[in-house]
């Protein structure tokens, strides 16, 4: 008997519903990697694809240094960070009764009382005397030096660095040169990023030269997502139609984040909180489109109003006459284009070029105006919205990528736009 909220999860780790995605053998890549050793995995993915469920599914968690790539600004942080998982200490102090016997100055070799936890600065020692036969002496260690030593401690425990493209970059380098040697002395290091960073790997590939595995997880095909729902239904002895199966994978945009969600809020609503004790068979959505509609997130919201109010200097745009009589500027017909297509998640400039001609009753803007925009929204993206690009416009491959699924669903069924479909 399961509970509804423990089988299908969006947003955290699923357990009875985890598809290990047997076929791309990713978790044979990380356990080979982890046996192996001496190398930098990076593994990349689009956003909510699965990345931190992988590596979570594999790591033990209690023998592991996790950082998140959010937590950390400077490379203080960073090594804060490996102290507080190891719970370190950066001030030692300690009595010896026998003062003659006394004439270590490094002060950090075993017997050591902890006193005082993490303090930053450079290392520094005191000496007093309190009796004649007692010696009292304390040592401050730099965060680098301690973490560095916790690490030396734990090199069997892997280190993962989930989210490294929230890192400046600056600092990503560092971090990196710092556990060179470690990487070298036997410790793992895990670092996860999206895939439209890309140079971030490259940077990290020059600093590691041959020692880099890249480990890419591609967005999920039907049958995956198809395979997950099963699992859930099984679990919760539903059947339900094929038709119903289609339409969730359909409309996950490739990511089981997605997935999961619809079959949490599909049984919700049919008032299933729990394994039932015969196995019954549920209807399909009886409105399809309220379903989904409701389902489009606030925060996609946000960056589609971000993108379609454009630059704020906004100099007087030429208002644009669409197919269906409503009007708008060049932003906004860029936009309700890209959704007119699917909205597919890769597209050429041709194709958006095309869905152009289809939803203006005006011409098509010249192309060097098309570019502009979409250089702009990239813009936009990476500057004035939180959270991951939702667009990115690679002009050497003249190619925009919806990056984000729960962008690419809300241009589908967040906005007015789906009504141009029907
Ligand atoms: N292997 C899986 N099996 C079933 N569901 C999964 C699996 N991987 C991910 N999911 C679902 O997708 C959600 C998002 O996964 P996850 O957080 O791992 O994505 P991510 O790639 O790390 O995303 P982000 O780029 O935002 O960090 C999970 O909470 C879960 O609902
Ligand atoms: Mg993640």
């Amino acid at each position: 008997m399961a509970k509804l909220s423990n089988v299908f999860i969006s947003g955290g780790q699923p357990t009875v519903t985890y598809n290990p995605r047997a076929q791309l053998h990713l978790e044979d890549k990380l356990d080979e990697y982890l046996d192996m050793g001496h190398k930098i995995l990076a593994i990349t993915g689009p956003t909510k694809s699965g990345k931190t469920v992988l590596v979570r599914s594999k790591i033990n968690l209690e023998k592991s240094c996790w950082v998140s790539g959010g937590q950390i600004s400077t490379e203080n942080d960073f090594w804060e960070t490996v102290i507080e998982k190891y719970e370190g200490y950066t001030d030692y102090s300690k009595t010896e009764s026998d003062s003659t016997e006394l004439s270590d100055e490094s002060g950090v070799d075993s017997g050591f009382d902890v006193k005082l936890l993490k303090m930053n600065g450079k290392t520094s020692s005191t000496e007093t005397f309190s009796t004649e036969k007692s010696i009292s002496r304390s040592r401050k260690l730099s965060t680098k030096a301690i973490s560095t030593r916790l690490l030396i401690e734990n090199l069997n425990n892997p280190i993962i660095i989930d989210d490294f493209h929230y890192i400046d970059q600056e600092v990503q380098t560092k971090i990196i040169r710092y556990l060179k040697d470690l990487i070298f002395d036997g410790l793992r290091v895990i670092i996860i990023s999206v895939p439209h960073r890309a140079y971030d790997a490259v940077k990290v590939e020059r600093e590691m030269t041959g020692r880099l595995i890249q480990m890419e997880i591609p967005i999920w095909e039907k049958e995956e997502l198809e395979y997950i729902m099963r699992l859930g239904f099984e679990e919760l002895n539903l059947v339900v139609p094929q038709e119903l199966i289609d339409s969730f994978a359909k409309e996950s945009f490739g990511s089981p984040h997605l997935t999961q969600d619809f079959c949490y809020k599909f049984c919700s609503r049919n008032c299933i909180r729990e394994t039932l004790e015969t196995e019954t068979s549920l209807e399909k959505l009886n409105n399809e489109s309220i379903f989904f509609r409701e389902m489009a997130s606030d925060t996609s919201k946000v960056a589609f109003d971000r993108l379609s109010r454009g630059p704020r200097q906004r100099t007087d745009r030429k208002e644009r006459t669409f197919v269906d009589g409503t009007k708008g500027d060049i932003y906004q017909a860029i936009l309700l284009a890209i959704a007119k297509t699917g909205p597919k998640t890769s597209l050429t400039y041709e194709e958006i070029r095309n869905a152009l001609r289809n939803i203006l009753e005006d011409q098509v803007p010249e192309a060097h105006e098309i570019t502009r925009v979409l250089d702009m929204m990239t813009e936009i993206s990476k500057t004035h919205i939180e959270g991951e690009p939702v667009v990115d416009y690679d002009k050497e491959l003249s190619t925009l990528y919806i990056s984000d699924p729960f962008f690419a669903y809300y241009l589908r069924w967040g906005t007015n736009i789906p009504k141009l479909y029907d």
